[in-house]
């Protein structure tokens, strides 16, 4: 079983998603212990943004693609080598102005790409994702609460954006742990916590 974690918080320390990525990770592993792990870090070492030679390269046949071009994709595609390969991903993800972190975004920017995880017929106009039969889990603290429902419930568009880019390439088994109210007193951030916690030790056992 290979995992892949993605952290996106700018926090090294005291970051909610870290913390619970973590207690997670350690107990889902406890019955598990075959487990392969890798930590891709958007949060502290973002990936490039792409650029007008990625974007030429990315819309033409690789072997057309010149010396130039395959430089200015490959770390792009080392990242979609590395998504391919994991079967559970774990996303650490604060929501940051009501959507996700600008390097999570440059990150999805990268492995979100026509025939590598994605496909698209122009002629019938549908899609099909290539990074099917995997499982996600995010976790996803942020400031305020974004019930639905309310006006607030309008303008998340963190863990809806990413259900939706997620089922796009394909991962339709996504669970979301939201950890809201991060700027509350600290009582009630932490019963916030307290319940995202109890959620995910829930799902260790049988995700
Ligand atoms: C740049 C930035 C933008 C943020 N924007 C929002 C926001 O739009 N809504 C919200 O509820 N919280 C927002 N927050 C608060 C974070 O979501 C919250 O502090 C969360 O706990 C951060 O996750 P972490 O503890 O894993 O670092 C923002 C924080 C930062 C740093």
């Amino acid at each position: 079983m290979k995992l892949l974690e993605i952290q996106s918080s700018v926090r090294k320390e005291n970051s909610v998603s870290r913390t619970l990525s973590n207690e997670f990770i350690q107990a889902w592993q406890t019955d598990r212990p075959n487990i392969q792990h890798k930590l891709r870090d958007v949060g502290i070492n973002p990936p490039e943004h792409p650029t007008g030679l990625w974007a030429k390269a990315n819309n033409m046949p690789p072997e057309e693609r010149s010396p130039e071009m395959m430089a200015a994709l490959a770390e792009s595609e080392a990242l979609i080598e590395e998504l391919l390969w994991a079967d559970y991903l774990l996303m650490g993800v604060p929501m940051y102005n009501l959507s996700v972190p600008s390097s999570l975004k440059a990150y999805l920017d990268n492995v979100i790409r026509i025939n590598r995880t994605f496909t698209f017929d122009p002629v019938t106009y549908t899609f099909q994702g290539l990074a099917r039969g995997k499982k996600a889990l995010i976790i996803t603290p942020s400031a305020a609460n974004f019930v639905v429902g309310t006006p607030l419930g309008k303008m998340n568009f963190c863990d809806t954006y990413l259900l939706s880019v997620l089922g796009f390439i394909g991962i339709d088994e996504v669970s979301v742990v939201p950890v809201p109210d991060q700027f509350m007193p600290d009582e009630i951030r932490q019963q916030e916590i307290a319940t995202a916690k109890a959620k995910l030790m829930d799902l260790a056992r049988d995700w």
